[in-house]
C-alpha cells in the first residue's frame, strides 16, 4: 500500500492526491483521503485507482491544510468502498492510514466488541483506531500517548498516519517493519510510504526507523522512541530520481522483487507460523479444514510459475500427509473430461488471481463437486472469490512480469497448509515438526545469505550471456526449481532453456550436451545427493559446463563442477524456498547483459486473462 499525509499552508487535497498516484505502483485496489473540513473529520474513500476517486470528487471543494491519503493493496478484507483507507475510529473523532498487518486484530476487536464497540469494516485498521481511541478516552491520554500506549499492546507490522478532530495541526506517525519517510518542506511536512511523492517539495528526508513516533505540528516535530525517549531526528537529502525510489533504489522491479523476499516470506508467515510454540495458524482455511484433511486426493491447478509451486507442493502433501496429488496445467484440465470422486479437493494456485485458464478449470471442477482453495496473492481476485477457501499470500504486489518474489510467497503459504494438514492427521512428529517450523522461520535470513553472493552469480551470468541453449537439472524437491530456473531465463533473456529431472537426462537431453552447453544443477546436500553427483560427473564426461547450486561446506562437487554457487544449509524440503534465489539472480543479470526489458519481456502478460 502507499500512504500519503500532508500539514503545512497548501491545500491539502490535491497534493495527496498527486502523491498517492505517485504511490500506485506499491498498490492500487481502493484509494481514500481524509481531510480536516468545517470543524470535522472528512473521509472520501474510493475502490479502484486514485483516478476513480479523483473523478469521483470533481467539482467538489475540499479546502485543507492537513490530510492523509491512502492507496491499497488488500490484506484483510476484500477490496471495496467500505474496506477502503483511511478509516475512522468509533466516534469518528480519529481518522488512520495504515500499511502493514495487525497480527492480534481479532483478539482485540473481540475485547472491543465486548465493551460495546461495533465495526464497519472487516478490517484490521478499524480495531486498531479504535483501540487507540478507547485507551485515550478511558484513560484522559493525549492522542500521543494513547498511540504510544496502543502500540506497546498490538503485534505486526505498521506504518500508520493519525489526524485528530480536536487537533487540526497535528499529524501523528509512526511505523514498525513498514516503510515511513518524514518530508521536511518550509513550513509544511510530508509523510509517505517513499519518497516519490515528497521530491518535488523538498529533498530533506528523515526515514523513520522501527519503533519510533513522530508528533508533527505545524510549528516543528519531534521524533521519540516508543519507550518516550526524544531522538535526534538524522535529516537526509534524498537524491534518487522518481524513477529509481519507484523501484526501492534498485534498476528494475524485478531485481527488487528479487532482493525483497526475505521481508516478503516474513509477511507470507506473519500471524501465522509460530515457531516457538510450533503452532500454524491459517484463518483463511476453517470451515474445509476437515476435508482437506480427510481428502482422498488433491487436485492442483495452476499455470506458468505458480504451476512449478504446485509441483513441489506434490512432493510435500505426499511426505508429510500421505495424500495422492496431482498437479495439473489448467489449460489441459479445463479441456479434459477429468475424473473429480467425492472427497477429492482442488488447490488453485495463481499470483494474479485472473489468470482465465486457472479460473476456468476452478468452475469446471466445482461443477463436479469439489472443493476449492485459494492460493493466491491479489486480495479480492476472480480466483479468490471463486474459491471457496483459501490463504493468501501476503507478499504485496508484483510489478515484474517474471514472478518471483510470488513463487517463494506460495512455497511459504503451501508448506504451512501441508504442515498444518500433517498435524491434524497425525502423520507428521513433534520433533519433526518443530525442526522444519525452526528453519522455516530462519528462511528469510538465508535467503539474504543467498543475496550477498549476487556479485558472485553476476559475474558467471556474463560468461554464459551468448549462450543459445541451457539445461537445468535437479531432483526431489530440486527438480521444480530446476523447470523455474529454465523457465526464468526463457522468460526475460530469450535463451532456449530446459528444466529436466537431472536422472532423466539420459533419455534424451544428453544428446544436447557439448563443451558450449551450459549445465545448471541444483545440487544441495539431500537425500538425493550422491544421485546428482553421478549426473555431474555424466555431464562432464560429455564436456558440458557445469554450473552447480550446492550447499555451503561442500567440498566434492566444487572439485567437479566449473562454477558453484552455495546456499545455506536448509531442511531438505524448504530447500526449493532458498536454491531459486540464485536461479533468479542469474536469469536477471543475464537477461540485463543481453539488453532485454525484464520487467516487461517480449509476448509476455503478468496476467493472461484470455485463453
Ligand atoms: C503469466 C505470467 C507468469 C505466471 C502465469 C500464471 O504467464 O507471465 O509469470 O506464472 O501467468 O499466473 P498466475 O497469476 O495465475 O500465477
Amino acid at each position: 500500500c502507499g500512504i500519503v499525509a500532508y500539514l503545512g499552508n497548501q491545500e491539502a487535497y490535491p497534493l495527496i492526491i498527486k502523491g498517492l498516484k505517485r504511490l500506485e505502483y506499491r498498490g492500487y485496489d481502493s484509494t481514500g483521503v481524509s481531510v480536516h473540513q468545517d470543524g470535522q473529520l472528512q473521509i472520501f474513500k474510493k475502490v479502484g485507482k486514485v483516478a476513480e476517486l479523483e473523478n469521483s470528487l470533481a467539482g467538489k471543494s475540499l479546502k485543507s491544510t492537513i490530510g492523509i491519503g491512502h492507496t491499497r493493496w488488500a490484506t484483510h478484507g476484500e477490496p471495496n468502498d467500505i474496506n477502503a483507507h483511511p478509516h475512522f475510529s468509533s466516534s469518528k473523532q480519529l481518522s488512520i492510514i495504515h500499511n502493514g498487518i495487525i497480527e492480534n486484530y481479532n483478539a482485540l476487536k473481540k475485547e472491543l466488541i465486548s465493551k460495546g464497540y461495533s465495526f464497519v469494516s472487516e478490517t484490521d485498521t478499524e480495531v486498531l483506531i479504535t483501540f487507540i481511541e478507547d485507551i485515550k478516552t478511558h484513560n484522559n491520554l493525549s492522542l500521543e500517548a494513547a498511540v504510544r500506549q496502543a502500540l506497546f499492546t498490538i503485534e505486526g507490522a505498521y506504518a500508520i498516519v493519525i489526524m485528530d478532530q480536536d487537533n487540526p495541526d497535528q499529524l501523528i506517525a509512526a511505523r514498525k517493519g513498514s516503510p515511513m519517510v518524514l518530508g521536511i518542506g518550509k513550513e509544511e511536512y510530508f509523510v509517505a510510504s517513499d519518497a516519490t511523492p515528497i521530491i518535488e517539495y523538498t529533498d530533506e528526508v528523515v526515514y523513520l526507523n522501527d519503533e519510533e513516533i513522530a508528533v508533527i505540528n505545524r510549528d516543528g516535530f519531534k521524533i521519540t522512541s516508543i519507550e518516550n525517549e526524544e531522538l535526534t531526528p538524522y535529516i537526509q537529502k534524498v537524491e534518487l530520481e522518481l524513477d529509481e525510489i519507484e523501484k526501492g533504489g534498485y534498476e528494475h522491479f524485478m531485481l527488487k522483487e528479487i532482493f525483497e523476499q526475505p521481508n516478503s516470506i516474513a509477511d507470507s508467515m506473519r500471524g501465522r507460523l509460530d515457531a516457538k510454540n510450533s503452532k500454524i495458524t491459517l484463518g483463511g482455511i476453517r470451515e474445509y479444514a476437515d476435508a482437506l484433511t480427510e481428502a482422498n486426493r488433491i487436485i492442483i491447478i495452476a499455470c506458468g510459475t505458480s504451476w512449478h509451486s504446485g509441483l513441489v507442493a506434490e512432493y510435500l502433501f505426499e511426505e508429510f500427509c500421505r495424500i495422492p496429488v496431482e498437479v495439473e496445467y489448467a489449460s489441459e484440465f479445463r479441456y479434459r473430461n477429468p475424473v473429480i470422486n467425492k472427497g477429492d479437493v482442488v488447490i488453485a494456485i495463481s499470483q494474479s488471481g485472473e489468470t482465465a485458464d486457472t479460473l476456468a478449470a476452478i468452475e469446471l471442477a466445482k461443477s463436479r463437486g469439489a472443493i476449492i482453495l485459494g492460493v493466491v496473492n491479489v486480495v479480492g481476485s476472480s480466483i479468490s472469490r471463486a474459491s471457496h477457501e483459501g490463504a493468501y499470500l501476503h507478499t504485496g504486489p508484483e510489478i515484474g512480469v517474471a514472478s518471483t518474489k510470488a513463487f517463494t510467497g506460495q512455497l511459504s503459504v503451501l508448506i504451512m497448509i501441508i504442515l498444518s494438514v500433517a498435524v491434524r492427521k497425525k502423520t507428521i512428529t513433534d520433533a519433526r515438526l518443530k525442526e522444519l517450523l525452526t528453519d522455516l522461520a530462519c528462511i528469510p535470513d538465508k535467503i539474504r545469505k543467498v543475496l550477498a553472493s549476487n556479485d558472485k552469480i553476476e559475474y558467471i551470468a556474463s560468461l554464459f550471456k551468448d549462450a543459445r541453449n541451457f539445461l537445468y537439472l535437479g531432483r526431489g524437491y530440486n527438480f521444480p526449481v530446476a523447470l523455474e530456473g529454465a523457465l526464468k531465463l526463457k522468460e526475460i533473456s530469450y535463451i532456449h532453456a530446459e528444466g529436466y529431472p537431472a536422472a532423466e537426462m539420459k533419455h534424451g537431453p544428453i544428446a544436447l550436451i557439448d563443451e558450449e552447453m551450459p549445465v545448471v544443477v541444483i545440487a544441495t546436500r539431500d537425500s538425493s545427493y550422491d544421485k546428482i553427483v553421478s549426473n555431474i560427473q555424466e555431464v562432464k564426461a560429455r564436456k558440458g559446463i557445469v554450473i552447480a547450486v550446492v550447499t555451503e561446506g561442500d567440498v566434492l562437487i566444487p572439485k567437479m563442477a566449473d562454477y558453484v554457487i552455495e546456499v545455506p544449509k536448509c531442511d531438505e524440503a524448504l530447500m526449493p524456498l532458498v536454491s531459486v534465489v540464485p536461479l533468479q539472480l542469474l536469469s536477471y543479470h543475464i537477461a540485463i547483459m543481453r539488453g532485454c526489458n525484464v520487467d516487461q519481456p517480449r509476448n509476455l502478460a503478468k496476467s493472461v486473462t484470455v485463453e
